[in-house]
């Protein structure tokens, strides 16, 4: 089994999405994927419309994912921690137990743009283009993440 979490601030917009994309790509059941918010603003709620909308636009149900916290324990019951940007990355890594706990955390925008640690914008103040822009990079980086893990499985 590969665990999968993906991490953004608030979990209703950016990580399920993310979350969706990556699930509707992973279809084995090798892989366990989830989302998680570094803040608790919105736990148990559905992720924000906006969202929901352009995921279903692709064919991708994400209405049924609820907002959780990241936890020190997501460390452990994770192999692999893509965060949405450097504000996550400080927090997450900040929780981080150990070496080997900080050497799962990556910026998911790497996967596409090596070392160049580009921010998946917070399109949570915005209008529904920023939502679209940025499914479109979650997905290029989502395809880049399918083919590294098929190509290390
Ligand atoms: P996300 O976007 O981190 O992509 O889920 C946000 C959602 C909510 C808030 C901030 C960012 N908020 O401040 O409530």
């Amino acid at each position: 089994m590969i665990n999968i979490l993906m991490v953004c601030l608030g979990n209703i917009c950016r990580s399920p999405l993310a979350e969706g994309i990556l699930r509707n790509k992973l279809t084995s059941e090798k892989y366990y994927i989830d989302s998680a918010g570094t803040a608790g603003y919105h736990i148990g709620k559905q992720p924000d419309d906006r969202s929901i909308k352009v995921a279903k636009k692709y064919s991708i149900d994400i209405s049924n994912q609820k907002c959780r916290q990241f936890t020190v324990a997501d460390f452990e019951n994770f192999d692999h921690i893509y965060v949405m940007d450097m504000s996550n990355y400080k927090n997450v890594i900040a929780l981080a137990p150990n070496d080997k706990a900080k050497q799962k955390v990556l910026l998911i925008l790497n996967e596409i743009f090596p070392n160049d640690n580009v921010d998946v914008p917070d399109p949570y103040y915005g209008g529904d283009d920023g939502f679209e822009k940025v499914f479109k990079m979650l997905d290029k980086s989502c395809a880049a993440i399918v083919l590294k893990l098929k190509q290390n499985s």
